[in-house]
């Protein structure tokens, strides 16, 4: 019979409970009596099959298993473990300390793992590190969604049916490893489209790291991405982390893609093909597990005709292109958005929301949003701020060519676009997108039709 020992004050009033699975009833009886006088809560298996029944019916916060364990062993109570909570701590002991099944272990996600004997205040330190670890962890986890959730997660928002397939895709592949290549005009989303895609994925608790590769001067890009050694180059005084290895686990968000440096498009070649990088003046490469989303504004297809951009890199990025639409081919999302932004803003500057008139609205519907939503965004920010009322008026809104503004030739040249617009969208329909027989039918020559389709960003 042993006197029990009073249970030592520990920092906290929550007891951290730690499964204990080991066969041999000397040595569970010693763990557990050590481990309750420090303060945990102490559960024990005699086997394998015992230990992941407790693991699925009690609360277990560390889990410590011997490696021998018949029927099964240690390495299935540490998948058991693993499957039920990925980020628990499990320590695995061994008697045979072969580097082999350490080796495993470690591979497995085991926390760390003891060679018996062991002194049992290594074993309660090794204890005591891996619920820190742990708890830092997770605490971190919490602080980032703490984070994401005050600064009002971005919404995607939208009904159109452009936008909602475009949505659906990026569901679809946010959970695999593919690279997306997100080509839209400016201000139509590619950067929310490109977090949602991260948000989305199992990397989230990983960071998403974003580079403008053409804000970037080309002699610095390189370092930015793969980062350099300590005294590469004149000014490199320090070691520095690329957004690659930042991004370690987690997604690249490489913007406007198609201004980056052909040099450089070959160094981001090498990494997507190898998955490794190279700092710069480093003499070997580190392994990195990224997921890269690209974006671009710029017709990159075009950019390779003309020897601007490595056909092989196009072709590494474009494996899942999501092409989003432009507002004005989406005009049913305007009323959505101009709801959204004017909540948003009104919540901002601490005024009760407006409303917004429907000739605004309709100004809204049918205006030609040449810089997409980033445009409409803008416009309501300043219309709220303008609006002293309760209702937002058209002269609140300062466009760039409304109709009701601006001088003769663009108010001219707005209604020539539309309705050119809308008749070549019928012709096209009429000849189910046959676009010499549409030309014939408009009386142009098709280059000419071409060169309008594009310019006024006609769909096929
Ligand atoms: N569908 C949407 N719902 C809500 N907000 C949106 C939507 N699309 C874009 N926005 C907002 O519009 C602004 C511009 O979007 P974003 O920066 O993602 O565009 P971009 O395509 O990256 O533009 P650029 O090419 O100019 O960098 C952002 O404030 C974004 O939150
Ligand atoms: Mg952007």
């Amino acid at each position: 019979m042993h006197v029990k020992k009073p249970l030592k004050r520990r920092r906290f009033n929550y007891m951290e409970t730690i499964l204990v699975v080991e066969d041999k009833e000397s040595m569970a009886e010693m763990l557990k009596e050590t481990l309750e006088s420090e303060g945990y809560r102490v559960i024990s298996a005699r086997d394998s099959l015992e230990g992941i029944r407790y693991l699925k019916e009690c609360r277990v916060d560390l889990v410590l298993t011997d490696l021998k364990l018949p029927p099964k062993n240690g390495i299935d109570i540490l998948k058991a473990s693993k499957e039920e909570n990925p980020l628990r701590p499990v320590i695995i002991m061994t008697a045979y300390g072969s580097v082999e099944t350490a080796v495993k272990a470690m591979k497995e996600g085991a926390f760390d793992f003891i060679t018996k004997p062991f002194d049992t205040d290594h074993l309660l330190m090794l204890i005591k590190r891996a619920i820190e670890t742990q708890r830092l962890f997770t605490e971190n986890i919490l602080l980032k969604e703490e984070f994401a959730s005050k600064l009002g997660f971005p919404r995607i928002i939208g009904r159109s049916e452009k936008i909602t397939s475009v949505a659906q895709m990026v569901q679809k592949v946010a959970s695999t490893k593919t690279t997306v290549l997100l080509l839209g005009e400016s201000g139509t989303g590619k950067e929310l489209f490109a977090r949602a895609i991260h948000n989305l994925s199992n990397r989230k608790h990983y960071p998403v790291v974003p580079i403008n590769c053409a804000a970037i001067p080309r002699d610095l890009l390189e370092s930015e991405l793969f980062g350099h050694e300590k005294g590469s180059f004149t000014g490199a005084d320090a070691k520095k982390l690329g957004k690659f290895e930042l991004a370690d686990k987690g997604t690249i968000f490489l913007d406007e893609i198609g201004d980056m440096d052909t040099t450089i498009q070959s160094k981001l070649l090498r990494a997507i093909e190898e998955g490794e990088i190279e700092r710069v003046g480093a003499v070997k490469a580190i392994k990195v597990d990224v997921r890269i989303v690209a974006a671009s504004n710029k017709d990159l297809e075009k950019a390779v005709e003309d020897k601007k951009f490595r056909e092989d890199l196009y072709y590494r990025l474009n494996v899942f292109p999501i092409r989003i639409p432009p507002l004005r081919e989406r005009n049913e999302d305007v009323p959505l958005l101009v709801e959204y932004f004017t909540n948003k803003y009104c919540l901002e500057i601490k005024t009760p929301v407006k409303s917004i008139s429907k000739k605004a609205l309709d100004t809204l519907m049918n205006y030609h949003w040449k810089g997409n939503v980033r445009e409409l965004e803008n416009a309501i920010e300043r219309a709220v701020i303008l609006c002293d009322g309760d209702m937002i008026m058209p002269e609140h809104f300062i466009l760039s060519s409304m109709f009701t503004q601006g001088t003769l030739e663009t108010v001219a040249k707005e209604a020539l676009r539309k309705a050119e617009t809308k008749r070549i969208v019928s012709a096209l329909k009429e000849t189910r997108g046959n676009k010499s027989k549409a030309a014939q039918i408009l009386q142009v020559s098709y280059k000419t039709l071409l060169t309008k389709i594009k310019e006024y960003g006609i769909e096929a």
